[in-house]
């Protein structure tokens, strides 16, 4: 029923195409009636001899007329109704494309892409079919079923109607306990086919990883365990049609055979005419088509219901991260940041990442973390974009509860480079301008130069229309990082995340890019997570951060005076530095 009401909310804007594509449907089905019985008005002409060439000649053209009109209608139908249904595909398409923009980063943790991708695909197709050619089924099942029997009864005899119409209503209880296991069994296909998406889309991404580990044919073997099970899946689905099929057309064919036989008996005692039996046949002829109709429409709707089901699963979630009553709008960030006792425990784990963590960082200076992996880095600036949520009272931007900051304002005042550096498939010149307006030349060579990429990017043949991403050229772990720090220094924001950004690059070219930072973000608040002390040694607080908790706070002097783990880092850093000099 639910299904049915959400449905209906779209078909609902549709309502003139419809209306439009129904009522021509009605008036092709009507027409189509008139066919029967001209022939029959032929037949008994020429039986009784009381119609001329004159009068078949009318006749036929009466039927070519017909035939055309027919033709015109069908084309009519088929483009009103067709339409409709695309077009709510489209707003079905687009509406859950927009809520999914919504959802946390965590939601999609948690979910398949493939499983997502199945239902944007193949189950939004189930819909369109429920909505389109099955309401086109359904309604001209219904709509020829009853004017054939009509006609049946008027024109030809009522007692032999009733009998070609009583294995209908058989046909029809049938039908609905078929729908019910339809249903069933298409939603369990449905989920085979999303784990078998799923399945290809991470082998696909993780082909090098496959490939190093020569696991090729253990792959293999996983995926053709998920094919099968689809097949078998999808083998449930046929085989409940393939029985139902030859079922109907044995219905089918014996209610035709009793009716031929009464009908014949009554045109043998003289009870109707030849031409009526004639007629008649045709008729019963034109009901085998709707009956066959209802059962693919009952097949289609118990599809479609699957579908919405899945469909509505996703649009029934609701944002976990979105603006709460508490928002206030903000013209501006400065990005003075402050951590106030702040704890945050991941969903899935039993003791907090980050645990109360106090610390100032005034707007303009530099903030680094450091601290051994998995110890929170990453996600402490996490929280600071909103990714997720953080309880009242412990983040604070500008001195603003971070959770009354609408998230359009926080997230366009934050520049991120992300420690996985995602490009997308589009030329370099377009993933560097992505968060800003337009691709504004200039303004890309300066982030570019500032992250020591320019000459990197000039050098291919292609330059800055280069294709980068899955659908392009490979750009090496330091170019990326490079890329995508300019993608952030481009956007020219108050705050600026470098999650461990200068890890994959040398440490002549990381001084170098540290120099330019420290001239373009004067004035502007800079947050560097890092795991060598080069990277850091020069900013104006350092946090370590070790089992979730803010260890040590200070600069480089006050870290090494105190002695601790700071200073341990630095002195293993340093040792190890000397290591190496030594050897080369
Ligand atoms: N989305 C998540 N859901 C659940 N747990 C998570 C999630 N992201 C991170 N964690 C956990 O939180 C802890 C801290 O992870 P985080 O990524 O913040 O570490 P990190 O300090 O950035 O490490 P690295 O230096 O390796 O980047 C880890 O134990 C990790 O398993
Ligand atoms: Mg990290």
């Amino acid at each position: 029923m639910k299904s049915f009401t959400f449905i209906l909310s779209y078909v609902r804007k549709h309502r003139f195409g419809y209306a439009a594509g129904i009522l021509t449907l009605f008036v092709v089905d009507f027409a189509n009636l008139y066919i029967p019985k001209l022939t029959g008005t032929i037949t008994d002409g020429l039986t009784a001899r009381t119609m001329d060439w004159d009068g078949v000649v009318s006749c036929l053209i009466a039927i070519f007329v017909l035939g055309a009109l027919l033709a015109l209608g069908r084309f009519l139908w088929r483009y009103f109704l067709f339409g409709a249904s695309r077009s709510i595909e489209r707003e079905i398409r687009g509406d859950m494309f927009a809520h999914l923009e919504e959802m946390s980063v965590e939601y999609f943790n948690e979910r398949g892409t493939g499983d997502l991708m199945t239902r944007f695909t193949s189950d939004l197709n189930a819909i369109r079919m429920a909505i389109g050619p099955a309401v086109i089924c359904m309604f001209d099942a219904c709509v020829m079923t009853v004017m054939v029997i009509v006609q049946m009864m008027y024109y030809v005899n009522i007692s032999l109607t009733l009998l070609a119409v009583v294995p209908m209503f058989l046909i029809c209880v049938g039908e609905i306990y078929y729908g019910k296991i339809m249903h069933r069994r298409f939603l369990d296909r449905q989920e085979a086919v999303s784990d078998l998406t799923d399945f290809v889309q991470e082998s696909f991404s993780g082909v090098r990883v496959i490939k190093a580990f020569v696991r090729e044919r253990a792959e293999f073997y996983a995926f053709a365990k998920q094919n099968k099970r689809t097949m078998d899946q999808t083998l449930r689905v046929v085989r409940l049609q393939a029985v139902i099929m030859p079922l109907l057309d044995v219905i089918i064919g014996l209610s035709i055979l009793v009716t031929l036989i009464y009908g014949g008996y009554l045109a043998l005692v003289g009870d109707i005419t030849l031409g009526r039996f004639v007629a008649f046949n045709q008729y019963v002829g034109m009901l085998i088509w709707p009956m066959i109709a209802c059962g693919d429409a009952i097949n289609m709707f118990s599809q479609g219901a699957a579908s919405i089901r899945r469909i509505r699963e996703i649009l029934d979630e609701k944002p976990e991260i979105r603006d709460t009553d508490d928002v206030k709008e903000v013209s501006d960030i400065r990005g003075e940041i402050t951590f106030s006792h702040l704890t945050f425990l991941h969903r899935g784990h039993s003791e907090p990442t980050l645990k109360d963590i106090s610390l100032h960082v005034p707007a303009g200076t530099t903030l680094a973390i450091i601290g051994r992996t998995g110890n929170g880095k990453s996600t402490l600036v996490n929280l600071l974009l909103h990714l997720y949520n953080t309880k009242p009272g412990m983040l604070f931007i500008d001195g603003k509860d971070i959770n009354t900051i609408p998230l359009k304002t926080l997230r366009e005042h934050i520049a991120y480079v992300p420690q996985d550096n995602f490009l997308f498939s589009d030329t370099l010149k377009s993933n560097i301008a992505f968060g800003t307006e337009g691709e504004d030349m200039d303004a890309i060579i300066r982030a570019t130069r500032a992250a020591c990429i320019h000459e990197s990017i000039v050098s291919f043949p292609d330059g800055y229309e280069t294709i980068v991403g899955e659908r392009g050229v490979t750009l090496s772990g330091g170019q990326k990082q490079r890329s995508s720090i300019a993608r952030a220094l481009i956007r020219n924001a108050p705050i600026l995340i470098l999650d461990d950004a200068l890890s994959a690059v040398d440490t002549d070219t990381e001084e170098h890019i540290l120099k330019n930072l420290k001239k373009n973000r004067a004035g502007k608040t800079t947050i560097l997570i890092a795991h060598r002390i080069s990277t850091i040694q020069n900013a104006d607080v350092i946090l370590v951060l070790e089992d979730g908790e803010a260890r040590e706070i200070g600069n480089h002097e006050s870290l090494m005076k105190t002695g601790g783990i700071y200073r341990d880092m630095f002195e293993k850093q340093q040792l190890e530095a000397k290591r190496e000099g030594l050897s080369s």
